[in-house]
């Protein structure tokens, strides 16, 4: 691997050109070389102005000299494919969430990526928010945790892709419920046993757009989760309560609050940053240093293993057991 990793970016759309942007703007240990998109002459255009290769077809782009690791920013219909193709060429990469449509796709990415020794890191952004990074370092400040809850509620889909389940996988659910989904394991360093969930479907016409759910822990944590598209405005917010008090993560806000008794012991505005640039500096990183990226995809495939039991338990109407991922 050379000093500056060229990424191939597949994908140029609403969060693919939030990728681009920040490679362009410099992040270290890794440079853009090749973009890919489906719309050949917006992504020429674009590859002119940056002095860039454009590769309409991401076959060939993960097999072109330039591309050193593969940033996959596409519906993630195309995730497992695109996936496969760059580990088979040997190139590692960074695949946005959620990691596959399904669980069987999940391990199937896995299961090629470790048999190659190739990287394969999840971008599970939330994790990098720095709110939830502060909330996580203060957790104890709850004393024993008893449970969390976790919401996140956003406008209606920006896509109509977003609604097809051949494209997405599934709705609210998967779609923006997977960052909570990965957050819990992030949070509480254990694992999802057991869930329980109800999702409907209210505006949307294919999939779910409000979903609700209840995991037991490995270590006897409880955590409630709700996500919805039909808001308006938009909330993250994460609560851990333990005997001590509780803490608050505002995350659009950036702000932890602290609660104990009746007042608020105290609120903290946490410098916001990007986590996009994170995610993209600790990828290069770990290729350059061979330490271990930070969100794997093992890691990708716990949350995919837990938004699968949350839609088994709302179809069987009774708690099932999350699988235990193998590869
Ligand atoms: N972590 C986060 O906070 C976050 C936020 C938003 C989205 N995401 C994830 O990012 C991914 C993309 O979401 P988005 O909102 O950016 O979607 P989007 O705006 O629809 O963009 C999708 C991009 O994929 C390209 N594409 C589609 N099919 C392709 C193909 N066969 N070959 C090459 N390129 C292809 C599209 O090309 P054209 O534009 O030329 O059609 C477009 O540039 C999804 O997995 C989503 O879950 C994550």
């Amino acid at each position: 691997m050379s000093g500056s990793i060229g990424i191939g970016l597949v994908g140029l759309g609403r969060h693919g050109s939030r990728y681009a942007r920040h490679l362009l703007e410099g992040i270290p240990g890794c440079h853009l070389a090749a973009v890919c998109r489906q719309d050949v002459g917006a992504g020429r255009a674009f590859a002119e102005r940056h002095g860039l290769s454009f590769v309409a077809d991401w076959r060939e782009l993960v097999t072109r000299d330039e591309v050193e690791a593969v940033v996959v920013v596409t519906p993630p219909a195309l995730n497992l494919d695109i996936c496969l193709a760059a580990v088979r060429a040997g190139k590692p990469v960074l695949i946005e969430k959620p990691l596959a449509l399904t669980l069987a796709d999940a391990r199937e990415m896995v299961r090629t990526a470790r048999e190659a020794g190739v990287t394969l890191m999840t971008a599970q952004t939330l994790r990098f928010t720095p709110v939830l990074s502060r909330l996580r370092e203060r957790l104890q400040d709850v004393g024993l945790l008893e449970y969390l809850v976790l919401a996140m509620r956003a406008d209606r889909p920006p896509h109509r892709w977003l609604d097809d389940p051949s494209q997405a996988g599934g709705g609210v659910l998967l779609e923006i419920g997977i960052h909570l989904l990965d957050l819990i394991r992030f949070l509480t360093d254990a694992e999802a046993v057991e869930a329980v969930a109800d999702v409907e479907q209210r505006h949307a016409s294919r999939v779910e757009d409000v979903a609700l759910a209840r995991f037991r822990l490995s270590n006897g944590v409880s955590c409630y989760v709700e996500v919805s598209r039909v808001s308006g405005g938009r909330v993250c917010r994460v609560e851990a309560v333990g005997g001590a008090g509780q803490l608050i993560a505002d995350v659009d806000r950036s702000l932890l609050t602290r609660i104990e008794g009746r007042t608020v012991a105290e609120t903290e505005a946490v410098p916001d940053r990007p986590t996009v640039i994170t995610v993209l500096e600790t990828f290069a990183k770990s290729l350059l240093t061979g330490v271990p990226v930070p969100v794997s995809g093992e890691d990708g495939l716990r949350a995919v293993a837990m938004a699968d039991a949350c839609y088994r338990a709302a179809r069987e109407g009774r708690p099932v057991p999350v699988a235990i991922p193998s590869w």
